[in-house]
């Protein structure tokens, strides 16, 4: 069979997968393919399972009526992260934990004055999440703390018998992102990415048509982060007491999954295929002291000797031979972008503003994607009102993000973003420094799925 055949006969399977959810007026990702009926166990998520090496994908939540939260991190993200979940129904949050205390007090009074009780606060230092963690009443922790503390917190979340939602980058190193696929394996506690980017309009939608062969068999994929979050002086609060000391270490793509997300899903990354290696370039540097001379007063800039390149571009192959770039660039003048292209046989989808080409060679003309609005749009996105911008609110995207997993929680769904998608999408960004300290060669992607991904091609 040759390629084009054998993905038609895919879609043509997932097509009779999906007549029943199509025939509504609203086309649904939850009901096309992350939901598979699959009759794997709930996951038990103990502090008292015995060891296993079994997989979590597909693994099943074990179906809550109500999820208690702990939340780790209230400053700039865990903040939006509450307030998004906090409308949301069967949902209590229970502790919550910073070691700015004042933080936890803001995070404590949203709480209450979202009528649910008082959470319990924990603000005693650097370790005092490892107290949240090991309390008896919580299902599922929430981490938004600066990246070098999401691993350790996770792994103790686990340990102790709870589901973990990470926020972004999962992890920075390879193993790092193994200790994650280990622990949620040998605990049989979830591990999910909270990559907002996979739940916006657009990219739902997207994945909607993909999904239904709108674009015919996916070729290439073109993604990034374009935003310019250091092209300003350096700030004494938030996340800038943090996040640019990691760029003064490491060069390559140190934020890599908001672009990846959405591109994995469209190419079934984990699920049929898989990134098999990455190449990772990187331009001169010369945007960030430009900007520097401008602003700062001589000799008081820390960043001076860092960020020794600037925009950093990779290559990603997959295994059944699609490609992706990917680019990172956080300094340089142009507005916000994550590209969001992707090709097909039949069409591309490209955005910011969101266009769709599909057709003929002589009928070459981006439309809007809102043509395609009243069939594929997500039925979660249904009555969104935030929606009528380009891009989408953050905030509309947070709430759908969280609606989704508290839903798969309640429902005893599978999470849409598991543990291997989590660790695969952040190890682009380690894998992009091994990459250039090999002057651009490629480098391989481990199989988190330890050979699964490619077992489940449809
Ligand atoms: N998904 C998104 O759109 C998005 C947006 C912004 C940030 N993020 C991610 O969210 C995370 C947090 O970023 P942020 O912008 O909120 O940073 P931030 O600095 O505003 O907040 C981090 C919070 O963690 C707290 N903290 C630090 N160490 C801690 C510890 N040991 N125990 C408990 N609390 C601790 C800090 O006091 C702070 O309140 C990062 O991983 C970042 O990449 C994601």
């Amino acid at each position: 069979m040759s390629g084009d055949q054998e993905q038609s006969a895919r879609l043509t399977r997932r097509e009779m997968l999906k007549t029943s959810a199509l025939a509504g007026a609203g086309f649904s990702l939850s009901r096309l393919g992350f939901d598979r009926e699959w009759l794997l166990p709930g996951s038990v998520c103990s502090s008292k399972v015995p060891a296993s090496a079994g997989t979590m994908m597909e693994v099943k939540f074990r179906g809550y009526d109500t999820v208690r939260v702990g939340i780790i991190g209230v400053g700039g993200r865990g903040s939006e992260l509450l307030r998004a979940l906090l409308p949301i129904e069967h949902i209590q949050v229970r502790a919550i934990c910073d070691i700015v205390k004042e933080q936890v007090l803001i995070g404590q009074k949203a709480v209450t004055d979202a009528g649910q009780k008082e959470p319990h606060g924990y603000f005693r230092g650097d370790h005092d999440f490892e107290r949240l963690c090991s309390r008896d009443d919580l299902d599922i922790i929430y981490i938004a703390t600066p990246w070098e503390w999401h691993v350790p917190m996770a792994l103790s979340a686990m340990r102790n018998g709870k589901h973990v939602a990470l926020e972004v980058p999962a992890a920075t190193t390879l193993e790092d992102c193994w200790a994650l696929v280990d622990k949620s394996e040998q605990t049989r506690c979830h591990c999910t990415m909270l990559e907002n980017r996979c739940y916006g309009h657009h990219e739902m939608m997207v994945l909607n048509m993909i999904r239904d062969g709108v674009f015919g068999n996916i070729l290439h994929g073109e993604t990034a982060y374009i935003h310019r979050v250091h092209g300003l002086p350096v700030v004494n609060e938030g996340e800038g007491l943090w996040r640019n000391f990691p760029h003064m270490k490491r060069m390559g793509n140190l934020y890599p999954t908001h672009g990846l997300g959405p591109l994995a899903r469209y190419m079934d990354i984990n699920r049929g295929d898989r990134f098999e290696s990455i190449s990772s370039v990187s331009s001169i540097a010369r945007g960030l002291a430009l900007h520097e001379v401008a602003r700062m007063p001589a000799g008081k800039s820390m960043r001076k000797a860092c960020f020794g390149r600037e925009i950093n571009t990779s290559v990603i192959t997959t295994a059944t031979g699609r490609t992706v770039t990917l680019q990172h660039d956080i300094i340089d003048p142009r507005t916000y972008d994550r590209l969001s292209m992707v090709v097909g046989t039949k069409g591309a989808f490209r955005d910011y503003p969101p266009m769709v080409c599909i057709g003929r060679p002589e009928q070459d003309a981006w439309t809007t994607l809102d043509v395609y609005k009243d069939r594929y749009e997500d039925s979660l996105w249904t009555g969104v009102r935030g929606c009528a911008g380009n891009p989408c609110r953050h905030g509309d995207m947070d709430s759908i993000m969280n609606r989704r997993l508290i839903q798969c929680m309640r429902e005893g769904l599978a999470p849409d973003i598991d543990v291997y998608d989590a660790a695969t999408w952040s190890a682009s960004g380690p894998l992009s420094i091994l990459s250039m300290e090999k002057g651009g060669a490629p480098v391989q992607f481990p199989d988190f799925t330890r050979g699964k991904a490619l077992s489940l091609r449809a």
